[in-house]
Parts: C-alpha cells; structure tokens; sequence
C-alpha cells in the first residue's frame, strides 16, 4: 500500500517537468463526437512530452471493451489506464490490479472537488483507485427539429400519450419517428427511460437498483414493458445491430424524429456542427423532467512496472481532474464536468440543463444511478437483466409474463 501512495504522488510531483513515457489507454469512444472528445486528452499528454497507445475496443457501451480488458490483465499485460465505470471499479480494485490514487487525490483535494455520489463510486475501501471525467445523463431525448415542424409536432412529449401522438405524426409525414439501433445495451437504454417515465424515480430504484421482487413483478413493470414494446413499433426495418451514431445520423440527417440515448449523442449533432434550440433538442424522455439517471465515465489506472510508464500514467490521472481537461473533454462529449464549480460559461443549453437538473435531482432525492451503463448494479445481474430486455426487444414473441419471470430472477444475482 505503501510503495503504490509514494508511486502516485512522485508521479504528480513529476506532472511539472518534462518527461517522456507513454501511456496505453482502453476507451471505447470510436464514434465521430467520441474520437474528438479523446484527442482532447492525447493533444494535452503529448504536450508535456508523454506518448499515447490507443487501445480502442469498438462497441457502444463498452461490452467489448470489458472482454479485451480481462484478457490483457489475465495475460499479465494491463493497459495503463482503462474506462471502467461504477461497481466494475470495485470488482477490479478487489482483483488488486489497480493503482492507489490517494496521494494524488489527498494533494488535489478531490473529495472536496467531486460530488459525494461520484466520489463513492472511485473507491474500493476508502481509497481513491479510479478518476471520473464526467456525468453524463442518460434519460433524454432527441429529435430533430425540421422534422418535427414538418411532421406538426410543436412540442417535446412530456408524457407516453403525447409521445405516441408525436410519434404518429412523424410516421404519417413519411419519417421514422424512433430511430434505434437494435443492440441489447441501446434496448436496455430505453427500457430504463421507459420504466422511469411510466412508473416513477421510486419505482426505479426500487426495480432496477434494489432488485425487488414484487417490484420487478408487478403491474408497473408490466405497463413499462408494454410502453416499451410500442416504441418498437416506431423504429425502422434496419434497426437491428445498428450502432447507435448509425442512428442519431439519422435524426441528424433529417430522417428520423427522435432517438432515446444518453447525451454522448448530443457529441454527434455537435461534431456534424448543429446546434441545440436550432437543428436538434434535447429534453427529458418522457415522464422523467423531474428525474435524473446519471452515467459517470471514469478511469482506473493498473499497477505497472517501470518509472517512465508510472510517471506518464501519474500525469495522466492528474490531467483528467483538471479544470481545463474537463471543460475541453466535455464541451464535445456531450457530458458535463464530473468536478464541482466549474465555469458553465461555454456550455450549451443542454448541458446547463444537465448541470442544474444534476444538483435539483440530487437534492429531491431523485438522482438515480443508470443500470443500462453500469452504474448500479454487479456485472452479473447488469448483464441478465440487459439479456432479458433485450430478448423482449428483439423478439416479438417473447411475452411480457416470461420477461417479469426472468426480471425477477436477476433478484438472484444480487
Ligand atoms: C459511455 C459513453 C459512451 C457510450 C457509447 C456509455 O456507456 O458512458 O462514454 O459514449 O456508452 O459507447
């Protein structure tokens, strides 16, 4: 414990001189927005000398990048940092592969730096072992505006029943109203935006936090499931194994009405340089304006061997609690900063939303972890609810009593 406290600090101290080492980082941020937001962080590392290894999984949501990361470290060849979020930290910190933060994180004040929420979830006993870049909020909804206009649609649905009209609309005038890429995280997306629209921020973390059997069984769950299988029948024949910047291209490019996705999607219509309040909005999916379902990206540095290595990755984990990482890194991933006080100045109004909504959440009690991106649940039960939704999602012939059966399995996984 020791040796690895003296090893962070020594690299922060190093952060003020030039140094060359190189650093080898797994992220899965492959998508147009994505690959702007992670230049960021490469421009910032070479300039203080330090070489960047991009280790790029494809795949939305981050399931390849976890497969390709177990079989290096297994291998004896971890990355030096890798983008692993929520209880997934835990589970690797308890593998004793990851590197102490705490001196760093005592020198920089981070826990007077970083929500309480956020803070929690970069510790395994106690100890700083992961650095949060972000928040992203994943409860929204987007849509391009011209097509709503053109379709009739004067507002963003605040409830199912005006979302099913809106979405009519935008059929008859000859668009597809949901574009959706027909993967089992993107399903599980919309199904916990439709659980939290229909039944409620309680509800929510009652199911899908807590696992509660009659919860996870009851008439709520089956209604989120029938709103759930309706949106389906909004999307297009080529949904199916679509990515997802497949699809918000589509909202982009004026074929689609809306998509459900967290704000990384806003990253898209930003990197093909439309503007929120103009050619696209973003609000709350519907139902859930007085909730919040959060998705912190974050990452935990792996013990390595070799001072060079260890001083870039020091410098590394340094950077990405910087006032100035986080302003550059978000204004184009869509997210906002994971640190507090930050200067909103040159955020859009999406993200100053996101911001406000984060801290009137937090204090009604309704800031809820997302469990489609990892935040709440252990990699196991995560992974058997995304397997059931999914199946629902896919086939129309699996049936909602069969789907609360197997939702009330996961309970098991706990
Ligand atoms: C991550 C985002 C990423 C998105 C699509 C989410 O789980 O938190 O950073 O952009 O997946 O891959």
């Amino acid at each position: 414990m020791f040796f690895h406290r003296a090893l962070a600090l020594t690299a922060l101290l190093c952060a003020c001189a030039a140094g060359a080492g190189e650093v080898e980082v797994l992220h899965y941020w492959t998508s147009g927005g994505e690959a702007k937001s992670v230049a960021e962080l490469k421009v910032m590392m070479a300039a203080r000398g330090h070489s960047w290894k991009d280790f790029s999984v494809n795949g939305g949501g981050g399931a390849n990048a976890m497969v390709a990361l177990k079989q290096r470290v297994l291998a004896g060849n971890p990355p030096a940092a890798a983008l692993i979020k929520g209880p997934t930290i835990q589970e690797w910190a308890g593998l004793h592969v990851l590197s102490n933060l705490d001196a760093m994180a005592q020198f920089e004040k981070w826990d007077t730096l970083l929500p309480p929420v956020i803070a929690e979830q970069m510790k395994y006993k106690g100890s700083y072992v992961a650095v949060p870049v972000n928040v992203h909020r994943v409860n929204w909804l987007w849509a391009n505006a011209a097509v709503l206009k053109k379709a009739g649609v004067a507002e963003s649905p605040k409830n199912y029943d005006e979302f099913f009209a809106a979405a009519d609309k935008i059929k008859a005038a000859g668009f597809i109203a949901v574009a959706h890429g027909g993967q089992d995280w993107q399903d599980f997306t919309v199904f916990e935006s439709v659980v939290l629209g229909v039944a409620g921020p309680a509800f929510y973390q009652q199911a899908l936090v807590q696992l509660d059997k009659t919860a996870l069984a009851s008439e709520q769950m089956k209604q989120a499931l029938q709103v759930l299988r309706r949106i389906k029948g909004y999307t297009d024949s080529q949904s199916p194994g679509r990515d997802w910047n497949a699809s918000t291209d589509l909202v982009i490019n004026g074929k689609a009405g809306f998509q459900f996705m967290g704000d990384w999607a806003k990253g898209e219509f930003l990197a093909a340089g439309q503007q929120p309040g103009k050619d696209f909005s973003c609000s709350p999916a519907p139902g859930t304006a007085q909730a919040y379902t959060f998705n912190v990206d974050s990452f935990a540095m792996f013990q390595l061997k070799g001072w060079e290595a260890q001083k870039a990755q020091g410098y590394l984990a340094y950077l990405l609690m910087g006032q100035e990482f986080q302003e550059k890194f978000n204004l184009r991933k869509g997210s906002i900063p994971a640190r507090l006080n930050m200067d909103m100045g040159k955020f859009d109004a999406c993200a100053k939303t996101s911001s406000q909504d984060f801290v009137a959440t937090s204090q009604a009690g309704t800031l809820l972890p997302s469990v489609a991106h990892g935040m709440a649940l252990a990699p196991a039960a995560q992974a058997a609810m995304r397997a059931a939704v999914s199946d629902f999602w896919s086939n129309d012939k699996t049936t909602v009593p069969d789907t609360l059966a197997r939702l009330v399995a996961v309970a098991k996984l706990r």
